[in-house]
């Protein structure tokens, strides 16, 4: 029952005016998937997920997250999807939505938590949830993105760079701590998002 008081908020979802889910849609290796929002259920497979990609020292810290009602507290503002396998309705990957902390008001900057199934890597599945993060962003009518990710994130730091347009704009050399308690630096960049490029003036 905790968890009704950290339900995510899924900002527009819940007035009907995002209507871009479900949608359904082929990767480029042919497997077909459904993007929607996610479940409770689903929430606690994807924070399962952060864990276990914590453990393994892949793009979140050890201690980034104590528990998971901490986990739902941090994304409770959040606008939070899954992709799951059209045919068999298993959860491949989920991304979400959460507002920046680096942009010190609200509601302007998306940060992007992306994660996919270990089982399932490698298909092509964390660049079109990257990709598709962007778009319901900018739909959702956010400013521009920041992504920060460990320097060591290879895979992350690939699909960015493949999908473009974002800008280095610094480095924290104390990003996070690594299973093992190892220290690594983050990196941050930003995308403007086109939808609301023109409406706000960036000096
Ligand atoms: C990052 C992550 C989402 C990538 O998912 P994925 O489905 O394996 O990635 P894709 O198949 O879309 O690969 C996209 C590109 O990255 C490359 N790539 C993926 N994993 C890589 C790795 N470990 N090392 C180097 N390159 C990698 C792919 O080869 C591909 O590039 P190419 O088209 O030039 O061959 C996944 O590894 C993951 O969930 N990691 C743990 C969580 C995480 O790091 N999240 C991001 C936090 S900021």
């Amino acid at each position: 029952m905790i968890f009704f008081f950290f339900f995510c908020r899924l900002t527009n979802v819940f007035d009907g005016s995002f209507s871009h889910v479900p949608m359904v849609t082929k990767l480029r290796n042919g497997r077909s998937v459904t993007v929607n929002y996610m479940t409770e259920g689903q929430l606690t497979e994807m924070y399962c997920m952060i864990q276990e990609a914590a453990q393994c020292g892949e793009g979140y810290g050890i201690d980034e997250f104590e528990s998971e009602v901490e986990f739902r507290m941090e994304i409770k503002d959040s606008d939070c999807f899954s992709i799951s396998c059209k045919e068999t309705g298993e959860l491949l990957a989920g991304f979400i939505i959460a507002v920046s902390k680096f942009y010190r008001g609200h509601g302007a900057m998306a940060d992007p938590f992306v994660i996919v199934r270990r089982t399932v890597r490698l298909q092509s599945l964390g660049e079109f949830a990257m990709r598709t993060a962007i778009d319901f962003a900018t739909y959702l009518g956010y400013f521009g993105m920041y992504v920060d990710t460990f320097t060591s994130n290879k895979a992350i730091l690939r699909i960015i760079e493949k999908i473009g347009g974002f800008q280095k704009v610094g480095v924290l050399p104390v990003g996070g701590k690594l299973q093992g308690g190892q220290i690594v630096s983050s990196v941050i960049f930003i995308k403007y998002l086109s939808a609301t490029k023109d409406t706000m003036k960036v000096s």
